[in-house]
């Protein structure tokens, strides 16, 4: 059995009526649902969010323990998170997966969101997608095992 847990940071369980014009109009509940329903007979797939940067590392280390694959949307804690990319890298130790990924493409936003923290420790980067982006990390996901 694969355990994935896919874990999001602030301000994501908003999706649907949160600057539909960036992030779309799926709901939260309605991505919550399409992941959950996506698992295969030989996958887990837990879908979390937090407000609380503690909060998400303590989901990091428990993926560790559990050796779970990750898809993470760190949202605002990808552009200033140090303490969350300490515990991303220790990912690397651990040969398992992790993905970073945005609904948005940050790349053509506010230049603050140019840069991530998160992303030279993460084994991959997917965004652009809106929530599809998701979707194409379980891929990635898969195609590595
Ligand atoms: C985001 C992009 C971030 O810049 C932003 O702070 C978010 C969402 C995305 O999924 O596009 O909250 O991670």
């Amino acid at each position: 059995m694969t355990s994935i847990l896919v874990l999001n940071g602030p301000n994501l369980s908003r999706l649907g009526s949160r600057e539909p014009e960036v992030y779309g109009s799926t709901t939260w509940e309605q991505l919550v649902k399409s992941l959950e329903a996506a698992a295969t007979s030989t996958e887990t797939i837990s879908v979390r969010q937090t407000n609380d940067e503690s909060e998400l590392i303590g989901w990091i280390h428990e993926a560790l323990d559990l050796q779970a694959e990750v898809i993470l949307n760190p949202a605002a804690f990808t552009h200033y998170s140090y303490a969350l990319r300490d515990a991303v890298a220790m990912f690397t130790g651990a040969q398992l997966p992790l993905i970073e990924v945005h609904i948005s493409n940050p790349h053509a936003r506010e230049e603050f969101r140019h840069n991530s923290v998160i992303s030279g420790v993460a084994t991959g980067v997917i965004a652009g997608f809106g929530v599809e982006s998701y979707h194409l990390a379980l891929a990635a996901l898969r195609s590595r095992r």
